[in-house]
């Protein structure tokens, strides 16, 4: 796989033209509309209430956000892409709820003993090629949390990858976008590169992005080493345990 070398030398994930390209392909009707049973199973499970305020970091258009504010939590979200951002600002708008949202970046956003509930939802941490920044961003994370608060990570745990790996396939999106994958493991599994192959409207177009992949034991011990007293991992929002059968890596990490 050849890496594709953005125009500027800027990460991939620092490419607004990626996250502009992606858009219809991960936010797609259907991961919007099962946002809401997502946040109820949430709700369910860590035992969440509406007097408890909830930071979404890197909340992309919202997904999240909405939902626990149309459930009466106080939602703040905050993601680097400012078109993710203003279309998270329109939809909160158009259904009348008062969410705040904020353009920055997880390494910079920080609000010291802030919030309850800090969500990190959809493979949204592990971006970063340099481990340190991972420590900043989680850093950050725990920091903004108040005593007793709970940070809820979601992401495709690394033992979830290798049991479903295929290094290259191919899928049809809900709007007929045909997608061509490739993966990658590099450095003994420490990190995933991606490519996509991308077949819409007539055109043919690439996208590159890659992410560290963590092991349920390897980003437990990096919440528990930044500072948290607890970390558990669950299999997927029901809370089923992390084996051979888990759908997700979920994990609650409590300050
Ligand atoms: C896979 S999407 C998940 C979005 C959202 N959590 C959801 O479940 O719909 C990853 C998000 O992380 C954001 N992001 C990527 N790097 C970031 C960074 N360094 N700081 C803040 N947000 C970032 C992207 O803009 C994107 O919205």
């Amino acid at each position: 796989m050849e890496k594709q070398v953005t125009d500027n030398n800027r990460p991939w994930f620092e490419e607004d033209g990626f996250w502009e390209d992606v858009e219809s392909l991960i936010f797609g009707k259907k991961r919007i509309e099962v946002a809401g049973d997502e946040v109820s199973q949430l709700i369910k499970l860590f035992d969440l209430d509406p007097s408890m305020r909830v930071l979404d970091m890197c909340c992309g258009v919202g997904r999240h956000a909405l939902e626990f504010a149309r459930r009466r939590f106080d939602v703040t979200g905050v993601d680097r892409t400012e078109r993710y951002i203003n279309r998270a600002s329109a939809r909160a708008s158009d259904d009348n709820l008062d969410i705040r949202f904020v353009c920055e970046d997880i390494r910079r956003f920080c609000e010291p003993e802030s919030y309850d509930i800090v969500l990190n939802m959809f493979t949204s941490f592990g971006y970063f090629e340099d481990p340190a920044e991972d420590r900043v961003a989680g850093l950050n994370l725990f920091k903004s949390l108040k005593k007793d608060g709970v940070l809820i990570m979601d992401s495709i745990g690394k033992e979830i990858i290798a049991r479903i790996f295929h290094a290259r396939d191919w899928h049809e999106h809900e709007d007929g976008t045909i997608i061509l994958e490739e993966r990658r493991t590099a450095n003994d599994w420490s990190w995933m590169e991606n490519r996509w192959i991308i077949f819409r409207d007539g055109r043919r177009f690439e996208r590159f992005f890659c992410h560290r992949p963590f092991s349920a034991s390897e980003l437990k011990t990096l919440l528990l080493d930044i500072g948290f007293s607890t970390a558990k991992a669950y299999g997927d929002l029901e809370g089923s345990p992390y084996d051979h059968r888990a759908k997700r890596l979920i994990i609650e990490a409590r300050k």
